[in-house]
């Protein structure tokens, strides 16, 4: 396997890595940098893996690699793309999961060609993810020789047009945080109601994969319409929903999240 060096190793450089190893990627073809040196150790011990370094080793731990992973807050990128670029050579394939920033944004400061888009949710973690793949100049066959190497059992979403990278991030890269929201909520009511913690949370993640079994079945409108029986328990409920526009300020909750992302955006320098 190439080397892969990740440039950022919080939650989702941490993702990229675990993921890597469940699809059995070798310890001694990974390395990585975080900026704090005071957690490298804890790093290093949540990963077992030794390669971890703080950020004045960028330079040299790209050195060797072939995919570069940019994996710092999209605020960070332009700092340690200036930090880096004099070292990346044009055969090194450089890898952003930065939400917001575009492949354009980030050629014009490292001038090379081979630039990826890639915006993963934390499933890869488990091989349960969902991959959204990007790039203007680096081939599919090369993108899904990567892909599958590293994101085996996630799914992987290649798209042509990089606006759909920023659609992405909202419902597969934040989306996850969303659905977590109202599962807590449910656990919250579960444990009100008398149920105990281990149980109420089998009941709701059990709940879930219902759902996610449901869907690749039925249309979302059509399970609701199977559950939602007139005068009903779920009706009920989906009447004081709709009441208090619940409905409007869940699509207004995902409005605000793509236009933090457009924001992020205009916001680079
Ligand atoms: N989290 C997600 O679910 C998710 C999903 C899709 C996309 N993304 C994107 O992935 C990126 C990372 O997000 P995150 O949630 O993983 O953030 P995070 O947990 O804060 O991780 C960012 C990492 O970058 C490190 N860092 C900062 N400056 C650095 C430098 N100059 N050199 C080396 N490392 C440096 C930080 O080090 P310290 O830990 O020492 O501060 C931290 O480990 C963001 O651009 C985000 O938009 C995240």
């Amino acid at each position: 396997m190439s080397i892969i060096s990740i440039i950022g190793c919080g939650n989702l450089g941490k993702a990229i890595i675990k993921s890597a190893l469940n699809n059995g990627v070798k310890k001694e073809c990974i390395n990585a940098t975080i900026f704090n040196k005071n957690k490298l150790g804890n790093i290093r011990n949540d990963l077992n893996i030794k390669s971890i370094y703080d950020y004045t080793q960028n330079r040299r731990v790209i050195k060797n690699s072939n995919y570069i992973f940019l994996c710092v807050k999209p605020f960070d990128i332009k700092r340690t793309l200036l930090d880096i670029k004099g070292h990346i050579s044009p055969n090194q394939t450089v890898i952003s999961t930065a939400a917001g920033v575009d492949i354009n944004y980030i050629r014009n400061i490292i001038n090379r060609k081979n630039i990826i888009r890639l915006m993963p949710n934390i499933g890869i973690a488990y091989n349960k993810g969902v991959v959204g793949v990007y790039s203007d100049n680096v081939k599919h066959k090369q993108l899904s020789l990567l892909c599958n190497k590293l994101f085996r059992g996630s799914k992987i979403i290649y798209v042509d047009n990089e606006k759909s990278i920023d659609i992405m991030t909202v419902l597969s890269g934040c989306g996850p945080a969303f659905i977590s929201f109202f599962a807590e909520k449910m656990y919250q009511q579960g444990l009100k109601y008398g149920l105990s913690k281990s149980v109420c949370r089998e009941i709701i993640t059990s709940t879930l994969i219902t759902s996610s079994s449901l869907f690749n079945n039925l249309k979302y409108d059509e399970i609701i319409y199977q559950i939602a029986s007139k005068g009903g328990a779920t009706q009920a409920g989906l009447d004081f929903l709709i009441k208090n526009k619940v409905d409007e300020i869940y699509m207004r909750t995902l409005d605000n999240s793509y236009n933090r992302i457009n924001n992020i955006n205009k916001g680079l320098d």
